[in-house]
C-alpha cells in the first residue's frame, strides 16, 4: 500500500488541509480509500490495477467519493453499513479517521483505518486485508466502546462497496434442496435488493452469500469488468444493493441483524466475518478464477492436495448398515480403482438404533448389533484391502429420541415457555452450540473416535436442520438475540480445537446436501457436498452456479444410480459419468447392482480421472458455453497454471431431431502452444475425426472442434444423451 499526501483543490481546503489517500492493491486490481484524519472515510476507487501516475491525475480530477463504511443517524435518508444505541439511548453514529495504520503481512498488507465518534467513546477499524498474489482484497470491521452500559448493535456490516451506475447487472445462486446453486440474472434498478439468510445453521440452500456485478450489461463469462463478493460467514446473512437517486448502486454485505441485534458489553470487541472483493475484465469466469485461487491457497483445508476417489454409501444403501455389506462396498470401490470408503448414516445407536431419521442423533456409540466389531474392525478391513476409511455423523443435532436428549434436555436450542419445534424425522433438535458444555461434548466425541481409529482418513460432517425456535437455554435473557451469532462462534471454537488437534483429517461439509457451501466455513473444510440431488443433467445447472465461487476441488460430485433416487431420471452411465468428472469424483451407489461392463466403465474412468485430477482440482475454470442460456448444450474447460494441458468438457442437455448445436470456441489456451486432442471415457466404436490430431491453442480458441452429436455405438447401445471429455496436452 503506498499513501498519497495530496493537497486538495481550493474547493476542499477551505474545510482540511491534507487528504490523504490509501492505495490497496493486489497484483492486477486497485481499491483507493481517502482517510482524512478527522473525516469520515470514503471510497474513491476499485478497479483495475492503477500506475501511480494515473492515480496522482485521478486524485486531481476530484472524483466522486462515497462514504465507506457510512453510517446511521446523521443522514438518516441514506442506507447505512452501521446503526447503533447507545447507552445513554442516542441512536446516532458518527465515525471520524483517527489514524491508517498499514501491516506488512505473510502475503499482502493489512491496512487498518481507525476511526472514532467524536462525542460517544466508540471506535470502529476498517480492516483491509491486500493480497500479493492472488487478487482478492478482504475487508472487515472490529468494533468496541468505553461507554458506561451495553451499546446495541442494530446493523453491522463486514463491509460495502459502491458501484458507478450504468448497466450493471448482478447473477446470484438461489435454490433449494435438492436444486442448489441456481444461477440468477438481473440488472440492478432503483429500489433496494435483499438476499438474506435466516436458516441459523446451513446458508446456502436458498441463497449464497456471494454475488457477482457484471458492470458492462449483462454478465459475459469471458469478457467484460466484473466484480464478485464472498461473505465468508457460516451462519445467518444479509447482502443488500441499495439503487436510490444518486450515481452508485451501494452494496452492503455483513451478518443478518434481523434476528441477532447485539448488546456490546464495554470494552468487548465486537467482529465482523470477512467480505471478499476481487475484480476481473475478463467476465465472470475471470472473478471464478480469483476466488479459486485464493480459497485454495488460502481459504479452505488442504486446498493443494489433491482429494481421492471414493464410494459414499448413501444412496447405496441408506440405513442399512451392517458389517458384510460395509466389506463390499469396500471391495468393490477398490476393485474400481477408489481410494476411499465412506460409511454415512446408519452405524450408531445403542438404547435406540438409527434405522431411520427419527432417533438417535448424539448417541455416537456404534450399534453392534450391525457392526459386531465396531469401527475398528472396519478401519482394519479397509486396511486388508487396501483402500483408506471414513465415517458420516452429524454432530450439532439430537433427537429427541436419544439418550443424549433423556440426558441433557437442557443442551437443545428451545425457546423458554414455548414446546420444541421439531425438524426432520419430526424429532430432530439442534444443540445449542452457545453452551461451552455442549462445544466441549462435540469436541470430546470427535476426540474419542479418533483416538480409538486413528486412521479414520475422512469425516463427512453434516447438519440437517434449521434453528427452529430462537431460544437458549444457556444465554440469559438479556442476551437471547445473541443465539444465532453464538451459535457460529460455538461452531467456529468447535472446529478449531478439532482442526488443532487433526490437522489432516479430510473432513467434508454436508448440509443436507449444499447447505454449507461458503467461503466461512471452508477455512476447516476441505469440500462440501454440492447437494443431495445427484441426477447428472440437474447437477450440470447446479454445480456450474456453484463454480462461479468454489473450485472443483470442493465440489464433491458422484456417480450415482439410474433411475437417479431423487428425478427417476434415467440417464446413461457414460453421462453420469462425464459430469461427476468436472467436480471432486466420487459415487453414491451400490456396485453389487451394477453389472461387469458399468464398472468396466466406470474402472477406465476413475483411472483417467486420476491421470486429469491435477487439472481439473488445481487448474484454472474457462466456463465456454452456459446451460442457461437454453442452447442445448452446456460446456467448460480447465487448463493448467503453466497451459500445457487441459479439460475440455461438452454436455448435451436435450435431443430433438434436426437441431444445430453451436459449435463452442475454447479459451485459456496458449495460442502460440500446439496441443494433442484425447478423448476421455469413449465409448464409441470409433475414436473422434480429431482424436490424436494437433491443433493450435489459436484455432481452439478461435473455432472449437466439431463435436459429433451422437455417440457412434452399436444399434441397441444408442441413446438419447451425449457427452465429451476431451483432453488436450501440449506437444
Ligand atoms: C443428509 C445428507 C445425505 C446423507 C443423509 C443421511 O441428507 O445430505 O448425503 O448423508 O443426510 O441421513
Amino acid at each position: 500500500m503506498k499513501s498519497f499526501a495530496v493537497f486538495l483543490s481550493a474547493f476542499l481546503l477551505a474545510s482540511a488541509a491534507l487528504a490523504d489517500v490509501h492505495e490497496i492493491s493486489t497484483p492486477s486490481t486497485t481499491l483507493l480509500l481517502r482517510a482524512d484524519v478527522g473525516d469520515f472515510p470514503r471510497y474513491v476507487y476499485y478497479g483495475a490495477h492503477l500506475k501511480s501516475s494515473d492515480i496522482a491525475t485521478l486524485l486531481d480530477t476530484r472524483p466522486a467519493e462515497v462514504a465507506a463504511y457510512p453510517t446511521y443517524g446523521l443522514d438518516t435518508p441514506s442506507e447505512a453499513a452501521i446503526a447503533v444505541t447507545h447507552a445513554d439511548g442516542n441512536m446516532t453514529l458518527d465515525l471520524k479517521v483517527r489514524s491508517v495504520e498499514e501491516k506488512a503481512e505473510p502475503n499482502g498488507i493489512l491496512t487498518i483505518v481507525h476511526t472514532e465518534d467524536p462525542v460517544f467513546p466508540f471506535q470502529l477499524d476498517l480492516c483491509y486485508r491486500a493480497y500479493d498474489d492472488v487478487d482478492v482484497i478482504e475487508t472487515w470491521t472490529e468494533m468496541t466502546h468505553q461507554e458506561k452500559k451495553p451499546v446495541l448493535l442494530r446493523m453491522f456490516a463486514s463491509g460495502t462497496l459502491p458501484l458507478r451506475r450504468g448497466n450493471v447487472w448482478l447473477s446470484s445462486l438461489h435454490g433449494t434442496w435438492a436444486d442448489e446453486g441456481r444461477v440468477c440474472e438481473e440488472p440492478l434498478t432503483p429500489g433496494l435488493k435483499v438476499i438474506r439468510n435466516r436458516d441459523g445453521v446451513r446458508n446456502s440452500h436458498t441463497s449464497h452469500a456471494e454475488v457477482m456485478f457484471s458492470l458492462d450489461g449483462q454478465p459475459q463469462e469471458l469478457t467484460g469488468r466484473t466484480v464478485g463478493a464472498a461473505l465468508c460467514y457460516s451462519g445467518n446473512y444479509r447482502l443488500r444493493v441499495q439503487t436510490d437517486d444518486s450515481d452508485w448502486h451501494r452494496f452492503f454485505a455483513g451478518i443478518c441483524e434481523e434476528n441477532s441485534e447485539y448488546r456490546l458489553a464495554p470494552r468487548e470487541k465486537f467482529v465482523t466475518p470477512v467480505l471478499a472483493l476481487a475484480y476481473s475484465a475478463e467476465g465472470m469466469s475471470g472473478v471464478s478464477r480469483i476466488f479459486h485461487r485464493w480459497g485454495r491457497t488460502y481459504k479452505m483445508a488442504h486446498g493443494k492436495q489433491p482429494r481421492q476417489v471414493l464410494l459414499n454409501s448413501w444412496e447405496g444403501v441408506y440405513f442399512d448398515i451392517n458389517e458384510d455389506g460395509m466389506h463390499q462396498m469396500m471391495r468393490d470401490i477398490k476393485d474400481m480403482g477408489g481410494e476411499l470408503f465412506v460409511m454415512d448414516d446408519g452405524w450408531f445407536g445403542d438404547k435406540y438404533p438409527r434405522n431411520r431419521d427419527t432417533c438417535s442423533l448424539g448417541d455416537w456409540v456404534v450399534d453392534r448389533r450391525k457392526l459386531p466389531n465396531g469401527i475398528p474392525g472396519l478401519v482394519k478391513a479397509a486396511k486388508e484391502i487396501g483402500i483408506d476409511f471414513g465415517i458420516w455423523y452429524e454432530p450439532e443435532m439430537t433427537n429427541s429420541t436419544s439418550e443424549l436428549f433423556e440426558a441433557h434436555p437442557d443442551w437443545v436450542v428451545k425457546a423458554d415457555k414455548r414446546n420444541l419445534v421439531y425438524g426432520r424425522g419430526g424429532t430432530q433438535l439442534v444443540l445449542d452450540l452457545a453452551n461451552p458444555k455442549v462445544q466441549d461434548f462435540v469436541v470430546g466425541l470427535f476426540d474419542e473416535l479418533m483416538t480409538a481409529n486413528p486412521d479414520v482418513r475422512y469425516v463427512k460432517w453434516d447438519a440437517n436442520m434449521s434453528i427452529m425456535n430462537h431460544g437458549s437455554q444457556y444465554l440469559t435473557r438479556d442476551l437471547q438475540s445473541h443465539l444465532y451469532i453464538e451459535y457460529h462462534r460455538g461452531f467456529a471454537a468447535i472446529c478449531d480445537r478439532i482442526r488443532a488437534k487433526y490437522p489432516d483429517l479430510v473432513i467434508q461439509a454436508c448440509a443436507s446436501g449444499g447447505g454449507r457451501a461458503n467461503w466461512g466455513v471452508m477455512p476447516w473444510f476441505d469440500e462440501f457436498w454440492v447437494s443431495d440431488n445427484t441426477d447428472a443433467l440437474q447437477r450440470i445447472y447446479m454445480q456450474w452456479g456453484t463454480s462461479y465461487f468454489f473450485p472443483a476441488i470442493a465440489m464433491a460430485s458422484h456417480i450415482s444410480a439410474a433411475p437417479n433416487h431423487q428425478t427417476f431420471r434415467v440417464i446413461p452411465l457414460k453421462f453420469r459419468i462425464d459430469v461427476a468428472m468436472s467436480g471432486r469424483l466420487g459415487m453414491e451407489i451400490q456396485p453389487k447392482n451394477m453389472t461387469d461392463e458399468e464398472k468396466d466403465l466406470c474402472r477406465k474412468a476413475i483411472a483417467q480421472y486420476k491421470e486429469i485430477r491435477p487439472i481439473v482440482q488445481m487448474g484454472n475454470i474457462y466456463r465456454l458455453l452456459s446451460p442457461y442460456k437454453h442452447q442445448s448444450l452446456a460446456s467448460l474447460m480447465y487448463v493448467s497454471d503453466a497451459r500445457d494441458k487441459a479439460v475440455f468438457y461438452w454436455w448435451k442437455l436435450e435431443t430433438f431431431m434436426d437441431e444445430h448445436l453451436p459449435r463452442v470456441p475454447m479459451a485459456g489456451l496458449d495460442p502460440n502452444a500446439t496441443y494433442t486432442v484425447r478423448e476421455l471415457n469413449r465409448i464409441d466404436n470409433n475414436p473422434l475425426p480429431f482424436e490424436g490430431k494437433s491443433f493450435t491453442g489459436a484455432y481452439l480458441m478461435a473455432n472449437g472442434l466439431e463435436i459429433p452429436y451422437t455417440h457412434d455405438v452399436d444399434y441397441h447401445k444408442r441413446i438419447a444423451w451425449a457427452s465429451r471429455v476431451l483432453l488436450l496436452e501440449k506437444e
